[in-house]
């Protein structure tokens, strides 16, 4: 019985390490086929060697493009290899691309599919993730659902509950597996010469923002009214998707330290002391959850509704006021909600389901 973990981004990469870890743990039979989606160094390779997970089998390259191109190209790949290797079962994390390609290649072929993060919704079609969630819940066999509320949208989505599996969500192994070796082992408040609690942290890179200039240039002057009213550093590490945009409209803010991205030991303990952060991305909106550092959303959406829930997280869009005054509001926030995406355990969990379930 053999595993195929598919994963192609830096947050694939690290909400599978949890899984990775155990597979090697248990002296699974599995291999990584890496499409290649991603592939600078700092997107990539850097977490592979951090975390200490095992080189991928295959790697794809199959590197950026238009959204039709880059899945065609990955479902070629990945069919060629399926064929090839035979696996019983096919997981992917989350709603990338390379998500969408490796359910379908595998489907198509018979072979079982385990999407880890199963049950995420936004309901905004035209963010491409969503296409991506909704079609691989559909092509699922087993579906991990990080919450119970991601449990009940797949049972609205018309999806047998006998396929899923309430697990938690594996970015709390992550977290909690590097927290406590990245403060051993880095300082980058240090290095950027921070204090604790007396900075803002961001990132954004989702398609709809960032190739949006006016959308990306209302984050810009929201980040800019943050900096006049609070007079402390903000510090974003930007995706390269939203580097070549700022770059290509032109596009500045004062007051904001654009450095490159980070390795994720950094970037956890970056997350951990800020006083605030204000972020597009998924995995962020459910770190700081996890670490209790009040998150601002750069969205009108989210699929991460458990945030909102418990008060961790607020909506703020891209209005440059709604920006500064959900900041403001956050700030002030009291810390005692509770982590909803589970107990670290989520990886563990996913494997000892296959192995029940006699793929291993
Ligand atoms: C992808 C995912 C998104 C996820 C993000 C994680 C899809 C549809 N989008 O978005 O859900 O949140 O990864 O970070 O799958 N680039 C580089 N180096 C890289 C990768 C990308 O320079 O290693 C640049 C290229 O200019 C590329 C652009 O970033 O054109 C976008 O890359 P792409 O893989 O299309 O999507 P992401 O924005 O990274
Ligand atoms: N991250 C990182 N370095 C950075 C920025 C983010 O290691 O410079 C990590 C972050 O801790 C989280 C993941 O990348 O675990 C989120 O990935 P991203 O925002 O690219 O994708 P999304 O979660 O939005 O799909």
């Amino acid at each position: 019985m053999k595993i195929s973990i598919v994963l192609g981004t830096r947050p694939e990469i690290i909400k599978m390490s949890s899984i990775i870890r155990e597979c090697e743990k248990e002296g699974i039979d599995y291999f990584i086929l890496h499409t290649g989606q991603h592939y600078s160094y700092n997107m990539d390779r850097i977490f592979f060697e951090q975390l200490e997970l095992p080189e991928g089998k295959y790697n794809l390259d199959v590197g950026s493009g238009n959204h039709g191109a880059q899945t065609g190209k990955m479902l070629t790949e990945i069919e060629k290899i399926l064929m090839k290797e035979k696996p019983d079962v096919v997981l992917v994390e989350g709603d990338t691309n390379t998500v969408l390609a490796g359910a379908l290649a595998a489907t198509k072929l018979h072979i079982k599919v385990g999407h880890v993060e199963a049950g995420l919704r936004s309901y905004f079609r035209e963010m491409p993730e969503e296409i991506n969630r909704v079609l691989t819940d559909h092509c699922s066999d087993y579906l991990f659902a990080p919450t119970e509320k991601s449990r009940r949208i797949l049972i609205n989505d018309g999806i047998s509950d006998d396929k899923i599996f309430v697990t938690g969500n594996t970015i709390v192994d992550a977290v909690y597996q590097n927290m406590k070796i990245g403060k051993e082992k880095v300082n980058p408040l240090n290095d950027l010469n921070l204090k604790r609690k007396k900075y803002f942290l961001v990132t954004a890179h989702r398609q709809e923002n960032v190739d949006d200039k006016s959308r990306f240039q209302g984050i810009f002057t929201g980040l800019e009214l943050v900096s006049n009213e609070f007079g402390l550093p903000i510090i974003y590490p930007i995706h390269p998707r939203a580097r070549k945009m700022m770059n290509e409209f032109g596009l500045k803010a004062d007051g904001v330290e654009f450095i490159e991205p980070i390795d994720y030991l950094s970037f956890l303990q970056l997350e951990a002391n800020a006083k605030l952060v204000l972020t597009d991305s998924g995995g962020v909106q459910e770190e700081t959850c996890v670490l209790k550092v009040p998150c601002v959303t750069l969205r009108n959406n989210t699929e991460r509704p458990e945030t909102l829930e418990v008060g961790s997280n607020i909506l703020a869009g891209t209005n440059p006021e709604k920006i500064l005054n959900t900041t403001k509001e956050m700030a002030q926030k009291n810390i005692n909600w509770e982590n909803p995406f589970g107990d670290g355990k989520a990886g563990k969990k996913i494997v000892e389901i296959l192995e029940q379930e006699g793929y291993t």
